[in-house]
């Protein structure tokens, strides 16, 4: 679909004034101009909040391409906004598999200077498409998945040039991946299907900070929930936060609701399917689509069909049904409006100046994961107390003294 460009710009304006951490970046950079001529290519869920960071980098002075991180995230009227502004913007909601390669392909055929990445799928394809690192100072990543994947290369010895974990930054994952996907995903299941949480038994599969966020929020709505995992640790606080945790096995019997939130393949396969309680909705809120098998889905049933735009039923032999929300990609973008613009402001702001930090140290740092510089981290908290309206309170000097005693000592 074209999108259409003045209502796209109304939805960057939209997000802009709620975004005052990123628009105070944008002033600082339209005055002192610190990517002025460079290429930036970045691989993004194009929609208004990155629409945002794409115009504070291009304000900086950078020449800035944009693909996006999923065939399903784009907004198409913000892709309108931005080619009219000047970004090179190659993305549609619902382009195909090989137009999403072929968007990725030229990002890097615009052999930038700085890759900033959601899911490392640039920083994948400059380590297999070309002999070098070309002119690429660095990256930034934007999520769990992407981090993963940046620390296996990173192992592995093949990792060409630095990268910046903006994941693991505070300012990040607690905020963006806990309270941006716990509401985003259920923004995405509001829309794709109009129904009650209050009252349903929802499984939600991966107990990491997104899957915290969901299942808090999940709760929050009413919903009896039964948490998934793997990982002893993560099982104790679900259930130390009062959540049951269950064997996805024994969970998909009574699951009205399975939210995947893993990062892992299967979560929700063949063997969970034919035990599903009847009319369960599916939605994935990883990075890849591949939590929930569609192929699985495909093999057992004997019916399919579209009964809401991005709802599919699958219908079984012994007449039970399934719905899968969102073609199974993550269910906050394909359906939802993705995160909230408070929360983009934090993350898309340690994105804008882990840039600038690796334009200025790049060649310094080593080709491994780093993490974002603790005083941007800090930067960003300090900036973004002002419109939550927290106060803080002051070490006084006997208390800073008291503490720098402990540190002396040891
Ligand atoms: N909007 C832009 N990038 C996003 C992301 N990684 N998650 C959710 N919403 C987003």
């Amino acid at each position: 679909m074209v999108g259409d460009r003045a209502l796209g710009e109304q939805k960057i304006a939209w997000v802009r004034d709620h975004m005052p951490v990123l628009r105070a970046v944008r002033e600082r950079f339209e005055r002192t101009r610190p990517f002025e001529g460079r290429t930036i290519s970045a691989v993004l869920h194009v929609e208004a909040k990155t629409a945002a960071l794409a115009l504070t980098l291009q304000a900086g002075g950078a020449r800035v391409h944009l693909a996006a991180g999923n065939p399903l995230s784009t907004d198409d009227d913000a892709v309108a906004a931005l080619r009219a502004a000047g970004v090179d913007t190659l993305a549609r909601k619902g382009e195909s598999v090989e137009e999403y390669n072929e968007a990725i392909r030229a990002m890097l055929r615009a052999d930038p200077e700085l890759i900033i990445d959601d899911g490392a799928d640039l920083v994948a394809l400059a380590h297999t498409a070309r002999p070098d690192r070309g002119r690429i100072i660095g990256s930034t990543e934007e999520t769990t998945t992407g981090v993963v994947r940046l620390r296996a290369l990173a192992a592995s010895g093949k990792l060409r040039f630095p990268a910046i974990d903006v994941n693991d930054a505070d300012m990040k994952h607690l905020f963006d991946n806990r309270y941006g996907t716990g509401q985003s995903v259920l923004d995405g299941i509001f829309s794709a299907t109009n129904l009650l949480i209050a009252g349903r038994t929802a499984v939600v599969a991966g107990y990491g900070w997104c899957g915290k966020g969901v299942a808090g929020r999940l709760r929050g709505l009413g919903a009896d929930v039964i948490v998934t995992e793997v990982d002893p640790v993560r099982a104790i606080e679900a259930r130390l936060e009062g959540f049951r945790v269950r064997p996805m096995l024994e969970a998909a019997r009574e699951a009205d609701l399975i939210v995947t939130v893993t990062g892992n393949r299967d979560v929700v396969a063949e063997e969970h399917l034919k035990v599903l309680k009847d009319g369960c909705l599916l939605a994935n809120a990883g990075h890849f689509d591949i939590e929930i098998s569609r192929p699985a889905l495909e093999r057992l049933a004997t019916g399919h069909r579209e009964v809401r735009p991005r709802v599919e039923e699958y219908r079984f032999a012994d007449g039970r049904v399934a719905y899968l929300l969102g073609d199974g990609r993550l269910i906050n973008l394909a359906t939802g409006q993705g995160h909230p613009a408070e929360i983009m402001d934090l993350s898309f702001t340690l994105q804008a100046l882990s840039a600038e930090h690796l334009l200025l140290h790049g060649r310094e740092l080593a080709p491994a994961v780093h993490p974002v510089p603790r005083s941007i981290d800090r930067q960003v908290a300090l900036a973004a107390l002002a419109p939550f309206e927290v106060g803080l309170d002051r070490l006084t000097e006997a208390q800073e003294k008291y503490l720098a005693s402990w540190t002396e000592g040891t």
